[in-house]
Formats: structure tokens, C-alpha cells, sequence
């Protein structure tokens, strides 16, 4: 669904390369997570995936970047945005200031491109029951918590039903029962064969939902997989990317001499569960 091959990419006026030999895969109906240090491209990286680079940013992009068979960055923006949904990183700036409720605010878009006011209606509606926010479609997008407005950021691209969702952090704001709930509705999405490409520091929810994981560092993708093969990697310290207090305890315990089961640390509470059962006598 998503592919980019041998993609560098530098903003305008920059002396260094944001994204360098980035060769990347994504099939239909997956969630790729992405993780790496501040810095590192990963937002770079979701804007190249939507075409916000070099549609919006300008600057210079060798390689190709498809979505859906298209060469996004050869397409105007319209056409990009009919094929990917950004969630960008600050939720603030997602919102349009063009409206004043949260209802036009997630109908913005469908209203974009023509949809029925009737049909609009229904499909925000749907949007935002399934994020809990339904509560809010009356209000100012202004008169909301930090985390309000990152649901309401999200339910509007979720609305858009475009093929591939690409989200940028977009549970920062919220607390581990939202967070879990936008995982739980991106995982619906998922199974219901949208691909998403989330970039997200949360590193459990990364090995409860993602499918595979990819790690940016020095502004190329230095190692894609299995979540828990790559969060439980000992190079996670060097990538920048941390590691779950789950696989921190793990590599002190296994340090001082007890052996986990199976060749990976464990990276969430279940995984450890699993990882240290001992024999019942
Ligand atoms: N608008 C911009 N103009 C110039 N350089 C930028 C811009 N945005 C990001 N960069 C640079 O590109 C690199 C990658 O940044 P970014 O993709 O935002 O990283 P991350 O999301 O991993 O923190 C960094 O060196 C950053 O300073
Ligand atoms: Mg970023």
C-alpha cells in the first residue's frame, strides 16, 4: 500500500538531509509503528508518506514515494490527501479555525470534497461516537482540553475513510484510558483493512498493536520488525528509543543470573508473564 524507495529529502535552505535512503514497505491492513529519537525523521517521514513533503514544505525529494499505486509527491495535494490522512503532531494546529463547533470542525473536510450535507452529518456523527466525543460536537474547538482536541484531530481524518491514516503521536495529550481507546479504534480500523503508520513513544501499545515496528535514526530506518524483537533489542538505547520498565526489569533481572524463557526479553506485563512463569509443583 505504501512504498518508498531510496527516498532523501531536505527542507528548504537545510544543510543536512532529514530523511536519507529510506526503503520502506507497508502492506494493506497493517499498523506500522515507528519510534526514534527527537529529531531523528520520523515526522519528516509521515509528511512524505501524506505529501505534505514537498507538497506543503517545498524543499527537494529524490526517490519515489507511492500510496495506493500513486507517486505522491507527483500528484497534486488534493489528490495526496484523498489517499492519506495526517494526524500532524501538535493537535492545535490540525484545527481549521474556519469553524465553530466540533462538528464543522470534523466535517471540514468531507465538506471539502462535496459531500452531502445528509450524508456529512451521519458520517461525523459515526466518527465521533466511535472516538466518545459526541458530547463535544457542539462546542468550540477552542473551548476544549488538549486532549479533547487531539480526538477531535484524529475523528477528523478518521471521517475521511482514505486507505492509509498516518498519525503523529497522536496520543500525546492523552491519558493511558484515551490512549487505549484511540489503539482500540485503530486497531478496528486496521481489521477492517486500513493501513496506519503511527509514530508513537508509548512503547506497550506499540507491542499490544502494531503489527511490525520501524526505528528512525540519523534520519534513516535503522531497523524494521516484530514489535517485541525490536523493543526488547539491546540497541535500543543507541537508537534513542528507550525502553519499556518491563524490559528494563527483565535485563537486570536476567544481569544478575535468572533466565527468561525463549530467546526475546519480554517487553509488556503479559510477555513477562510468560517469560518467568516458573514450573507449578
Ligand atoms: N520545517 C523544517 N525546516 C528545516 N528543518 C526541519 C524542519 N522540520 C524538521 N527539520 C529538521 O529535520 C530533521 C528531522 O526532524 P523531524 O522529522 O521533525 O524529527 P522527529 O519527528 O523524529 O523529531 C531534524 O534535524 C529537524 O531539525
Ligand atoms: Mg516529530
Amino acid at each position: 500500500m505504501i512504498t518508498l524507495d531510496g527516498v532523501a529529502y531536505a527542507y528548504p535552505d537545510a544543510e543536512v538531509f532529514a530523511l536519507e535512503k529510506v526503503n520502506l514497505h507497508v502492506p494493506a491492513g497493517e499498523i506500522l509503528g515507528i519510534v526514534g529519537a527527537s529529531g531523528a525523521g520520523k515526522t519528516t517521514l509521515a509528511k512524505a508518506i501524506a505529501g505534505f513533503v514537498p507538497h506543503v514544505d517545498g524543499g527537494e525529494l529524490s526517490g519515489t514515494v507511492t500510496v495506493d499505486g500513486i507517486g505522491i509527491a507527483d500528484v497534486r495535494l488534493a489528490e495526496a490527501v484523498a489517499k492519506v490522512g495526517l494526524v500532524i503532531q501538535n493537535p492545535f494546529n490540525q484545527i481549521s479555525g474556519a469553524k465553530y463547533t466540533v462538528l464543522d470542525e470534523i466535517a471540514f473536510g468531507l465538506e471539502n470534497i462535496g459531500t452531502p450535507r445528509e450524508d456529512m452529518i451521519g458520517q461525523v456523527r459515526a466518527a465521533a461516537d466511535l472516538l466518545r466525543i459526541s458530547h463535544l460536537l457542539d462546542r468550540s474547538p477552542y473551548a476544549l482540553s488538549g486532549g479533547q482536541q487531539q480526538l477531535v484531530a484524529i475523528a477528523s481524518m478518521i471521517v475521511m475513510r482514505t486507505p492509509v491514516l498516518v498519525m503523529d503521536e497522536p496520543t500525546s495529550q492523552l491519558d493511558p484510558a484515551g490512549t487505549r481507546m484511540v489503539f482500540d479504534v485503530l486497531s478496528s480500523l486496521r481489521d477492517a483493512g486500513t493501513t496506519i503508520v503511527i509514530l508513537e513513544h508509548k512503547l506497550e501499545m506499540l507491542r499490544e498493536h502494531a503489527d511490525r515496528v520501524a526505528v528512525i535514526a540519523d534520519h534513516t530506518i535503522a531497523a524494521i520488525g516484530d514489535p517485541r524483537q525490536i523493543l526488547s533489542d539491546p540497541r535500543t538505547a543507541e537508537w534513542g528509543v528507550g525502553a519499556t520498565r518491563v524490559t528494563t526489569a527483565a535485563r537486570e533481572v536476567s544481569a544478575r543470573g535468572l533466565q527468561t524463557s525463549g530467546p526475546l526479553l519480554p517487553v509488556s506485563v503479559e510477555d513477562a508473564l510468560i517469560a518467568f512463569a516458573t514450573e507449578e509443583s
